[in-house]
């Protein structure tokens, strides 16, 4: 894998011109955009496909969460877009995720990959559905099952790395938001990494919003990142 490839852009919008125009002038210089519920639910599978026909790939971040039948059946239906990076929710359990992955197959997308937790939930927002494990725990619990399933790989905070590859291995894939290069500001992320640190912790994909989308010149600030990764 190249190292622009690991960059996806997180297009946190429903506006279709704008990604489209977008994803022209960042194409060839990022791996692809992430899109998810707001610009799908705004812009259906053709405003996904408005953005595929450019030649950029996408990861359609919709986080299924059905049962199995259902689950596939959304996964061959997102393939129809040409996305290349497709997910569920590892809380629907190994038979959800078992369908998924024989779908994602099926419609050969690339990667089909499971989020665990979201990082909006904290140990008391688990407590309360009944998981009394410590968070991280049941992160690399929910991670192993994904494995076990047949799917890639998973979402991931920078922190996360670490033990989920040591749990999963060199091969399981790991997309990692929350990134910020030195020269970006935060944002509402609290914990971040930069993309080499990421990168050298052992991500493959790097989900970064903001630092490009908002920057005076998202070229620049795309090529910026990307140089940053080639020198590892
Ligand atoms: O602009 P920024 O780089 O913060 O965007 C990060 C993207 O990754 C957003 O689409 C956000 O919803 C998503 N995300 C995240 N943290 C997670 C999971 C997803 O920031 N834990």
């Amino acid at each position: 894998m190249k190292a622009f490839e690991r960059i996806y852009v997180a297009l946190d919008t429903m506006d279709v011109d704008y990604a489209v125009d977008l994803a022209r002038k960042l194409k060839g210089l990022v791996g692809g955009m992430k899109v998810g519920k707001e610009f799908f639910t705004a812009n259906g599978p053709q405003g996904v496909e408005n953005i595929t026909e450019v030649g950029m790939p996408v990861f359609l971040d919709l986080k299924f969460h059905d049962i199995p039948n259902t689950v596939a059946g959304a996964i061959r239906a997102s393939g129809k877009t040409g996305a290349q990076i497709v997910n569920v929710h590892a809380q629907g359990g190994l038979g959800m995720m078992k369908a998924a992955a024989e779908a994602g197959k099926e419609a050969h997308i690339p990667m089909t990959i499971a989020v665990t937790i979201l990082t909006a939930m904290d140990q008391d927002d688990l407590t309360a559905i009944g998981v009394n494990d410590p968070i991280e725990d049941q992160v690399v619990r929910l991670a192993k099952l994904t494995q076990d399933s047949g799917l890639q790989g998973v979402v991931c905070s920078a922190k996360e790395i670490a033990p989920i590859r040591k749990a999963c291995g060199p091969d399981f894939k790991l997309i990692v938001p929350g990134i910020r290069p030195d020269w970006a500001a935060k944002g509402d992320q609290k914990r971040v990494m930069t993309p080499s640190d990421a990168v050298k912790a052992g991500a493959d994909i790097l989900v970064i919003g903001r630092p490009i989308t908002q920057a005076n010149d998202p070229v620049e600030a795309a090529r910026k990142i990307a140089a940053e990764l080639e020198g590892l």
